[in-house]
């Protein structure tokens, strides 16, 4: 089986690349290497293309039988809307309707910030008012999908919104990497780690690890769907340092201090798994602290 991971030189995917790999497929990595960094694909031997999702020839992906689509601007805080629709909605378009009309699975990252400020537990219905324009184009994505799917009952189409995902080969997302790499690289480096005050807001962070199993197991997906995943349960950024002040030994009080975003801050997400669960068999494998744990054994960590 052929397998092509855009974005696959990326956090995410290049986790998902390694790992379909171990499984004995053959992968293509299509990456213009904007975000992404060919330290993150060190042990791969599959092949790499450095082209944009926006114009690489769709003609070579002909004979693959599944596309994961993990390419996009990551970077929350862009303003310019027209390149970030151009790359998250009319790259994702391109691949999705290239895959549709030559019968090849489509997996696809969309993302919690389609869910803006709707209150947790978030169900999938509940998406649709995202507070910025990457959470738009990402939900723009969703919508379109929706319309093949109902086009096209036939094709299989799969949509993973991804809570806050941690673990080995973040770092190179510098300021985009997540908050427990953040606070555990402060921690590091001998200082304390910020939080907004009083550190009591709560967060779906789920491990890349089972992100990547999510994304196998969207290949047998019963039928084409859109569905959460996280863990299932939020943690505090209280909890996160209490848990790595554990793990890495450590004895750090937090420092507080003042949300400059709160009228757009997600106060509490978390992701209801219900779906995941009928659609996938999706079930998260990783409390907090063991991923933590498992996560800073990795050569990957804060270097
Ligand atoms: N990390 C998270 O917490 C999270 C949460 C929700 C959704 N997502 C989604 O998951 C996917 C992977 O994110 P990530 O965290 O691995 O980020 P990342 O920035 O590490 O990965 C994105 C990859 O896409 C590549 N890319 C960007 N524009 C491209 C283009 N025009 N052509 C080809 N390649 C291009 C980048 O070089 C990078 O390697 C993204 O679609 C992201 O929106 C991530």
């Amino acid at each position: 089986m052929k397998v092509l991971v855009t974005g696959g030189a990326g956090f995410i995917g290049s986790n998902l690349a390694l790992e379909l790999q171990n499984k004995g497929y053959e992968v293509i990595v299509l990456d213009d290497f904007s975000s992404g960094h060919f330290k993150n694909l060190i042990g791969f031997e599959g092949d790499v293309i450095a082209e944009s999702i926006l114009n690489v020839d769709l003609n070579r992906f002909k004979d693959v039988d599944v596309i994961y689509h993990q390419a996009a601007i990551t970077d929350t805080t862009v303003q310019d809307q027209k390149l970030m629709m151009q790359i998250n909605t009319e790259g994702f378009r391109r691949f999705l309707d290239f895959a549709v009309e030559n019968d090849i699975k489509f997996i696809y990252a969309s993302s919690a910030a389609t869910y803006g400020n709707a209150p947790a537990p978030q169900k999938e219905d509940d998406a649709g008012k995202p507070n910025n324009i990457y959470g738009f184009s990402k939900w723009i994505c969703d919508c379109i999908a929706k319309k093949y799917m109902e086009r096209f009952p036939e094709a299989h189409i799969v949509g993973l919104r991804y809570f806050n995902v941690f673990g080995p080969r973040e770092q190179y997302k510098g300021k985009m990497a997540s908050m427990v790499w953040q606070l555990a690289k402060q921690m590091v480096d001998g200082k304390r780690p910020r939080i907004f005050k009083w550190g009591e807001q709560k967060r779906d962070q789920v491990y890349v690890k089972d992100v990547v199993k999510a994304n196998l197991l969207a290949m047998d997906a019963k039928k084409s769907c859109i569905v959460n995943v996280g863990s299932g349960k939020a943690v505090t950024f209280n909890y996160i340092i209490e848990v790595l002040n554990k793990v890495l030994g450590f004895d750090y009080e937090p420092e507080y201090f003042d949300n400059p975003y709160k009228e757009f801050y997600q106060d509490y997400t978390e992701a209801d798994l219900t779906k995941a669960k009928e659609c996938l068999g999706y079930k998260p494998e990783w409390s907090f602290e063991e991923a933590v744990k498992d996560y800073s054994i990795s050569e990957h960590h804060t270097n």
